[in-house]
């Protein structure tokens, strides 16, 4: 049997249909995970790159195309500054023993975010994984570091603000296309699927623009405790959502019109 109608028979039975091509992660509730057993909060963070690293394989399995994760929000620089330094260690050190092992499963890491105020070594280390991955053809791990929603949009428009200033292009030419095409996401297609976990139910500044047609699940969860069935879980809560996109009657569900 081919690959292809072995993912089909199985995503059928899991009743998933077409997976979205794109789910973006907000891993939240590593904090809390770690106060119920009296650990540090360092230890919910590592617990969390465990929980990353089962999210990974599950989106390879289930064939998604684009998996977002939100590692560092730009708003995280004002935690208590240990708590910084143990994020952007796991950062290092998830990069250092995972980038090998996302090369050979064919994933293409990216980065979002702003680059210019990180240290050196950290921009280094990012721009690291992004070009030894780039030419891989699987799943598109898109690591959003440094990231903040608002701060993505104000570049885009003040990039296009100076266009406008040096008359290399018109005011009236400004779009939703053209805003699209200036932020850290151009390349990629917009989120289908954000899961939160945690039971906290907001955006926190992640994927403002991209959001505007994306289902939402908010998982009960800490995300420590994220895996395998409840991405399966929250695929099939996606999967009988109806996706209007403005429209009256929802677009046929295929692989093509799910995105
Ligand atoms: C939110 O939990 C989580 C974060 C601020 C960071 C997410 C980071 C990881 C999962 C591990 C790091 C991974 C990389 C690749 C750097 P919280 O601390 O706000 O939890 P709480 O709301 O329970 O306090």
């Amino acid at each position: 049997m081919a690959e292809g109608d072995f993912l089909e028979m199985a995503t059928t039975a899991l009743g998933i249909g077409a997976p979205p091509r794109h789910v973006a992660l907000i891993m939240d509730g590593n904090g809390r995970w770690a106060a119920a057993r009296g650990l540090p909060r360092f230890e919910g963070h590592r617990r969390g790159v465990e929980a990353l690293r089962r999210a990974v394989r599950a989106a390879i399995d289930l064939k998604i195309s684009y998996l977002t994760v939100y590692s560092f929000s730009a708003e995280n620089w004002s935690r208590p500054r240990e708590e910084v330094q143990s994020l952007l260690g796991l950062l290092h050190r998830f990069i250092r023993n995972d980038l090998a092992e996302l090369h050979a499963n064919n994933v293409r890491v990216r980065v979002i975010g702003a680059r210019s105020d990180l240290a050196p070594e950290i921009g280094d280390l990012l721009r690291e994984a992004e070009q030894v991955t780039q030419g891989n053809s699987g799943l598109t791990l898109v690591v959003a570091f440094n990231y903040g929603a608002r701060q993505e949009i104000a570049t885009a428009v003040r990039a296009l603000a100076e266009m406008v200033a040096k008359g290399e292009i018109a005011p009236e030419s400004i779009d939703v296309e053209s805003i699209s095409a200036h932020l850290d996401t151009a390349d990629i297609p917009d989120p289908d699927l954000i899961i939160r976990t945690s039971g906290e139910q907001r955006l926190s500044n992640f994927l403002l623009w991209q959001a505007a047609y994306a289902e939402f699940v908010f998982l009960p969860i800490l995300w420590p405790d994220f895996d395998r069935a409840a991405m399966i879980a929250a695929i099939q809560e996606y999967a009988h959502r109806d996706r209007r996109f403005g429209r009256v009657e929802a677009p046929r569900r295929s692989a093509k019109t799910a995105s």
